[in-house]
């Protein structure tokens, strides 16, 4: 007779990762999802398209979102807080997604990203989702399976882009194929993101035909617009109104389509101080990226509702040239700045708009001045922190506002007559446009 088993035992599945496993995994899940945002962001002013621009500031914002949930949920399977800051064993891989920021090209850049790496972490986390435990670990699986799901939405909105990409830009295409073959082969040496154990750290050096990454001095505009540099009357004449009525209408829309600047400064800012501020930093400007980018699509799509071509449509440069050339502190003052400067305006403008029977630019303005009004926090407590970290006094934060408010100033005044005179025909074009249809 055998016997009786001293302990009760039979395999099961769901034990296949211990709560340690889970917390490696899932560490190495926010450092790709951290470094694939960081060189998104890094990239938006460098991308011409409007769409493109707008799309991949939600997507950094949603990426954001997830790096936030796995931190936090590192952080709860009590890993150590010093190892939660290190990329440890996953170096090698981590070296590969940080690698993309200094992609050769704009194609090569939406190739690799969609075509690798953002399939490389939806493959991680099916198959996470797939071998883990929904008992024991169902906190992750609430905020993975919706990752998943927008990493699938975010591949599906890469293909056209880098399709067009390379077809729009036929002597791009080699150099393109050659860096993502590149990026291909060191993730198989690695053996991908997965769910496997992380390979051995090797330090294999740049990848072949990388160009280190420079913020562009100049932003990349869509064709489709009308391209300036200053992009209504009142900017470069002190005398021109801002105006009242459907002039006010039309003023507002094209300011909200015009912050597509901010959307490129929040961008630059977020990847220039990746590495100086804390997560927190990373977490509080993709948000604030992306809220850029909703007031832009507002304007956009109110004056597209107004039965405006975009080539009607100015669509200028100078707020982000004006701080081309200067420490990165002045973009994250220059959105501190105009965040300031204009927030006061908005409850009255929500009210004249209500006052007007325009529905539409009411509920722009009155969701855009409570999501300006977080901003203004972020700009004072991120620029004080990043002057106390420079070894600065924090009060300074008003000196670097008020330095952005002259490089503005100086940059308005290199405007040429010829400038002003185009901006005002643009203008007055929209607005007998708009008389003749209302
Ligand atoms: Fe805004
Ligand atoms: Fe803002």
């Amino acid at each position: 007779m055998t016997p009786a088993p001293a302990f009760l035992s039979n395999p099961q599945a769901r034990a296949r990762w211990m709560r340690h496993d889970v917390a490696q995994l899932l560490k190495r899940f926010f450092f790709c999802e951290r470094s694939l945002l960081v060189s998104a962001a890094a990239w938006i002013p460098a991308i011409a398209s409007l769409e493109i621009k707008i799309s991949l500031a939600r997507f950094i914002w949603q990426n954001a979102e997830t790096a936030h949930a796995l931190r936090d949920r590192v952080f709860e399977l009590r890993f150590p807080n010093r190892i939660l800051e290190e990329q440890g064993t996953d170096h090698s891989l981590i070296e590969i997604f940080d690698g993309v920021q200094d992609s050769p090209s704009v194609p090569a850049f939406l190739v690799s990203v969609g075509r690798l790496l953002l399939p490389a972490l939806r493959d991680a986390y099916r198959e996470y989702l797939e071998a883990s435990d929904t008992i024991a670990d169902g906190p992750t699986h609430r905020f993975l399976s919706l990752a998943l799901s927008e990493k699938t939405e975010q591949i599906g909105a890469f293909e056209p882009w880098a399709e067009l990409a390379l077809s729009q830009n036929p002597e791009l295409r080699e150099g393109a194929l050659a860096w993502s073959q590149a990026i291909a082969n060191r993730l198989s040496e690695v053996g991908g993101v997965g769910v496997g154990p992380a390979p051995s750290a090797a330090n294999r050096g740049p990848l072949p035909g990388a160009k280190t990454y420079a913020v562009p001095d100049r932003p990349a505009r869509d064709s489709r617009f009308w391209p300036c540099r200053f992009y209504w009357p009142d900017v470069v004449d002190a005398n021109y109104p801002y105006g009242e009525g459907m002039q006010l209408q039309l003023r507002s829309a094209i300011s909200h389509l015009n912050e597509v600047w901010a959307i490129e400064t929040g961008g630059v800012i977020l990847s220039s101080f990746a590495d100086v501020l804390p997560w927190e930093w990373i977490h509080n400007s993709a948000r604030w990226t992306y809220d850029e980018s909703r007031h832009c699509q507002m304007g956009y799509e109110r004056l597209m509702s107004w039965g405006f071509q975009p080539a009607e449509l100015p669509l200028g440069t100078y707020i982000y040239e004006g701080a081309s050339g200067q420490d990165p502190i002045y973009r994250l003052g220059m959105l501190y700045f105009f965040e300031t400067k204009n927030i006061r305006h908005k409850p009255t403008r929500t009210q004249l708009f209500h006052a007007y029977g325009d529905g539409l630019s009411e509920h722009d303005m009155d969701f855009d001045w409570a999501d300006e009004t977080i901003h203004a926090g972020y700009g004072r407590h991120w620029l004080k922190d990043l002057l106390a970290i420079r070894g600065e006094d924090p009060a300074a934060h008003e000196q670097v506002r008020e330095r952005c408010e002259k490089l503005v100033s100086d940059y308005v005044r290199t405007a040429t007559p010829e400038e002003v005179a185009d901006v005002k025909k643009i203008a007055a074009a929209l607005m007998a446009k708009a008389l003749q249809t209302s």
